[in-house]
């Protein structure tokens, strides 16, 4: 069976942006947060109240039975960090937070790379960009006409010429009244093969990129992915609603914080 996907008005675009633009906004109001010393849970508790106070709820908290309103994935953590009071930041850390809210209904999810203190070792600065760039290339050839094919193959290309590696096991998703739905989205692939693109479509780019090898394993909590290898990983994430002639990002930093190093204030 070949899973529906759904298509998307006018105003079902203007229902994401404004769920969009909620994620983006709590990634932009906790930027000056993540500091040396603080613990991911106190990051997530006041995630979760900007949330709860902008009249939206967060998805994950209780969603097949995460325990958490976010998701902070730190260092060697490829994605899925449940916030926990004993994870402390420390100088030269680096960190996703990943907020999905509903509001009104409908589900904007973005994630962004956040850097700790001052101190950040090149590897770690080089993944960051690598991943945010990988993240772009995908967004630009995300166009009606294009394939999923293409969106992979631009991503891939972007971090395997950097030597890095594209993690297999996750993948973008279709979303909107839902969190996740058709199709996925693969971080990898072959231009011009999979599923052509059309006008209406919803989805995440949401690309994991490891400084190792790309191999993954989850941790005995059920959810937390860690790169088998310990190295380094980074992940950014858009949504993203295709139109006539390319895309609209739902998720943009109203900041304009779209990468790392964000100003200090
Ligand atoms: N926000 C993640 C995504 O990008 C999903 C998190 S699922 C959770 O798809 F249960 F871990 F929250
Ligand atoms: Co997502
Ligand atoms: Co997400």
């Amino acid at each position: 069976m070949r899973p529906h996907i759904n298509i998307y008005s006018k105003e079902n675009f203007s229902a994401m942006h404004r769920a969009g633009k909620l994620a983006a906004m709590t990634l932009d109001f906790i930027t000056p947060k993540v500091k040396v010393g603080c613990n991911t849970a106190e990051i997530d508790h006041i995630c979760e109240k900007y949330i709860r106070d902008n009249n939206a709820i967060p998805a994950p908290l209780n969603y097949r039975g995460f325990p958490k309103a976010t998701c902070i994935s730190v260092n060697h953590v490829v994605c899925h960090g449940i916030p926990d009071e004993t994870k402390i930041l420390r100088e030269g850390d680096i960190a996703n937070i990943d907020i999905t809210v509903i509001l009104d209904g409908w589900y904007g999810d973005a994630s962004r790379m956040y850097w700790v203190g001052e101190k950040i070792p090149i590897v770690a600065q080089r993944i960051t960009s690598i991943t945010y760039e990988a993240m772009m290339g995908g967004i630009k050839v995300a166009k009606p006409g294009n394939t999923l094919g293409d969106i992979g193959a631009a991503i891939q290309s972007i971090a395997e010429k950097q030597r890095m590696q594209v993690v297999r096991d996750f993948c973008g998703h279709g979303i909107g009244r839902s969190f996740h739905e058709a199709p996925n989205i693969l971080h990898y692939g072959k231009k011009g093969e999979g599923l052509p693109l059309k006008v209406g479509m919803i989805f995440t780019i949401e690309p994991m990129i490891n400084s190792g090898k790309a191999e993954v394993k989850i941790l005995p909590d059920g959810w937390t992915a860690v790169t088998r290898d310990r190295k380094l990983s980074a992940q950014f994430e858009h949504t993203i609603g295709i139109v006539d002639g390319g895309c609209e990002i739902f998720t943009t930093s109203p900041k304009g914080w779209h990468q790392p190093p964000y100003p200090n204030e």
